[in-house]
């Protein structure tokens, strides 16, 4: 039976699944992620490789695998896997679309929330034992979000969550962009294709989900914020280079546009430390979105799902490559 390497702190009854197909299953224990050369070692004899999307599985390592027969990623995103490296060699790459969708739209709504009514500067008011006198045009007075215009940068399924969101719950105009148009989101969520551009001048919200690609590294960049409106709001839940941090930065301070919800950064685990100082409608979280408990079972399970079917010869449930 084949050696599964983890580098996920996986739960006990997935371990269970894994070892009760008779399976070895090797763990990474201890704090902090596993080093490069541990991990290279540990696959040497390896036929799966369970990992996070902190893991940088490049092509020194997947040539270094001579065994390996899938990379199961927990994680809808998977820019860490040199994806033309694993091709190469046929081995396969899985990852967990779907059940992570609705916990990341949540977790955008709470960020796009949180900037635009001020909740963590009000929350850091009220523990500093300040309660500002109820009055017409108080020092922490928001922005409205039902009725306003969401603009969305990539509807696939969390785009599309998002949007749900925005439309039912909401009450918003839904603006979206893709590099193709999705009819079925047009037709049952009453959302409006328009190019980038657009999208930017004419949103109170935008929201970005795409991956992250050669295409869509710092497509918001000083030419994108000053194309938005200086009450606009920014959200990342999906990868931090997608900004130019630096940029949205210049662009808080300068008053282009309001404020930001942020999940994702450009170097995780730092934080620009110009985002760090701004407190205004700047609303900031360590890559959360699809951090629920019945998410992050369900994340597991798919993954090894995946690793179970591969290694007994079926067809993976998740394929990337
Ligand atoms: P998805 O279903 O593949 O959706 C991605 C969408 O982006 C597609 O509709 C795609 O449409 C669009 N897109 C791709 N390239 C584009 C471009 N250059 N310009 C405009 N649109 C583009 O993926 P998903 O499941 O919604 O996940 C999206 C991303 O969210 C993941 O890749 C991951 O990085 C991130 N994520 C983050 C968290 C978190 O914890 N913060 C959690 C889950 C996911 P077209 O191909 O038609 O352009
Ligand atoms: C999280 O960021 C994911 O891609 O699943």
């Amino acid at each position: 039976m084949a050696k599964i390497v983890c580098t996920a702190d996986l739960f006990d009854d997935e371990v269970e699944r894994l070892r009760h197909a008779g399976h070895t299953v090797w763990l990474h224990s201890g704090d902090g992620q596993i080093s490069q050369e541990k991990l290279i070692a540990e696959l040497a004899d390896a036929e799966a490789l369970i990992c996070l999307l902190t893991d940088r599985i490049d092509q020194e390592l997947i040539s270094a695998a001579s065994t390996l027969r899938i990379i199961a990623n927990v994680a809808v995103g998977y820019e860490n896997i040199d994806i033309g490296a694993a091709c190469e060699r046929g081995i396969i790459v899985t990852n967990t679309p779907d059940v992570l969708t609705e916990a990341t739209a949540d977790l955008t709504f709470a960020l796009l929330l949180g900037a635009a009514r001020r909740i963590a500067e009000a929350d850091a008011a009220v523990r500093r034992g300040e309660f500002p006198t109820w009055g017409l045009d108080q020092p922490l007075t928001g922005s409205g979000v039902f009725g306003k215009t969401l603009g969305i940068v990539g509807m696939g399924r969390i785009g599309t969550a998002v949007a749900r969101r925005g439309r039912r719950g909401f009450g918003m105009r839904v603006l979206y962009h893709n590099r193709t148009r999705d009819a079925a989101a047009e037709e049952d969520l009453g959302v409006e294709w328009v190019p980038f551009e657009r999208l930017l001048e004419e949103s109170d919200y935008v929201s970005v989900h795409v991956p992250l690609t050669d295409e869509t590294h710092h497509l918001f960049g000083r030419g994108a914020f000053e194309r938005m409106k200086p009450t606009a709001i920014l959200v990342n839940v999906a990868r931090g280079p997608v900004v130019d941090e630096a940029a949205l930065v210049g662009a808080l301070e300068a008053g282009t546009i309001a404020g930001a919800g942020l999940d994702v950064y450009e170097d995780e685990p730092n934080v620009h430390p110009g985002l760090l100082r701004l407190r205004e409608r700047v609303v900031l979280t360590p890559h959360l979105g699809s951090a629920t408990r019945e998410t992050r079972k369900r994340m597991a399970e798919l993954a090894v799902s995946n690793v179970l079917a591969v290694l007994s010869g079926k067809e993976p449930l998740t394929p990337v490559a």
